[in-house]
């Protein structure tokens, strides 16, 4: 049986009797988790910096040449695609004193040449040429490239370790999930747009995606309409997890035999969530939104870059406007409703109200999320 159509089958089951996934109890949360400065950064440190974490897209860098530039947690990054179609990721840093090797967002060149002294570097991060060598003594182009961080492909995705050195295995690291992954088909998807939205701190944003406890009271006018609040069909392999909603029309499979259900992806929502800091939200009508969740300096804030796919290139006035339409949905659900409200609790988080939060057995996922980061956090990274 297909996976639409068992999760289809999960969730028109909670539908029916009122249910939905559950954690064996609750989960009770200190609020210094949220709040503990040394806790913060030994966190970020173990999960963002000592761990794998997706940093793009493949369809961002789709073709040989092509390249990109992005700042996360302060890094600056180099991402490119070689002639041979294999990606690399550098520190987006100049070798002979440190200038930005690279200013332009995105483009499709395979060298770049340091605007400071012009020293020339290949998109595989050769040094290759060096202005005025006679002059400036000899440089050792074997040790003089620039700082490769290990990256790699998998499932349209592009993950990296940010710490220089420091290399992962993709497939134990995703496991099972990476199927689920692939079956999202992320390369065949069209970007339209992209944008970075400011938010409150991280754990308190993160907690806001993994669960559909809020969607009623906080979406009633955006995403809420369309989806069954307080229902959630929950899976996880590892830290990384699957959420699927139920949309409102789903009671119609009650009328149809199960063998006989011709789209059962239509009446659900699935959310894949890659750990720490990727959330895919395929979204029927050939929109997908993602968001890649950054923690800021502090424990205070977080940098998403979220961005809007759709199924193919709007071809016509009315995939544009459909497309837009999503765009701006996505963008009042998450900035002006979930972003607004997790700021609330952000500004009172040292009020003293709370000791602790308490994590429902309802928001499983929240759950999983707070004991994957103390798991690799206490390990030192993944
Ligand atoms: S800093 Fe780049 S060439 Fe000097
Ligand atoms: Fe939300």
């Amino acid at each position: 049986m297909s996976d639409a159509r068992q999760l289809a089958q999960r969730a028109l089951k909670h539908f029916n009797e009122g249910t939905t996934d559950r954690a064996p109890s609750q989960l009770t949360v200190p609020v210094s988790a949220y709040t503990d400065e040394a806790q913060f950064q030994a966190e970020r440190q173990a999960v963002y910096f000592e761990s794998p974490i997706a940093i793009a897209l493949s369809l961002e860098i789709p073709q040989p040449g092509d390249f990109q530039t992005q700042t996360i947690m302060g890094v600056p990054l180099l991402i490119t695609r070689d002639r041979d179609g294999l990606i690399h990721c550098f520190i987006n840093v100049c070798r002979h004193r440190g200038a930005k090797v690279c200013s332009a967002e995105k483009g499709h060149q395979s060298r770049f040449s340091c605007p400071y002294h012009a020293w020339t570097y290949s998109n595989r991060g050769d040094l290759i040429g060096v202005y005025g060598e006679d002059s400036f003594g000899g440089v050792d182009r074997a040790t003089m490239g620039l700082t490769a961080l290990y990256c790699v492909e998998r499932a349209g995705v592009v993950f990296a370790c940010l710490t220089p050195g420091k290399s992962f295995d993709i497939d134990s690291w995703l496991g099972g999930f990476a199927d689920k992954l692939a079956d999202q088909k992320l390369t065949d998807w069209h970007l339209y747009t992209e944008r970075w939205l400011p938010g409150a701190g991280w754990k308190a944003t993160l907690d806001g995606y993994l669960e559909v406890y809020h969607h009623d009271s906080v979406h009633g006018k955006t995403v809420g309409p369309y989806t069954v609040g307080n229902l959630l069909v929950h899976d996880t392999w590892g830290a990384h997890q699957r959420m699927v909603i139920a949309k409102k029309n789903i009671s119609e499979l009650n009328d149809i035999e199960v063998d006989s259900w011709e789209s059962p992806e239509s009446y659900i929502r699935v959310v894949h969530s890659v750990f720490p800091n990727l959330s895919i939200s395929a979204i029927l009508g050939g929109h997908c939104l993602i968001g890649f969740i950054y923690p800021g300096e502090t424990s205070t804030t977080t940098s998403t870059r979220q961005l809007i796919l759709s199924a193919t290139q709007p071809a016509s006035d009315e995939d544009s406007e459909a497309v837009e339409t999503f765009s701006q949905m996505t963008l009042q659900a998450v900035r002006d409703e979930d972003y607004a409200l997790v700021a609330t609790i952000q500004d009172a988080l040292h009020s003293g109200a709370n000791d602790s939060f308490l994590i429902g057995r309802n928001e499983p996922a929240v759950q999983h999320y707070h004991r994957a980061v103390a798991s690799i956090s206490a390990a030192g990274g993944s």
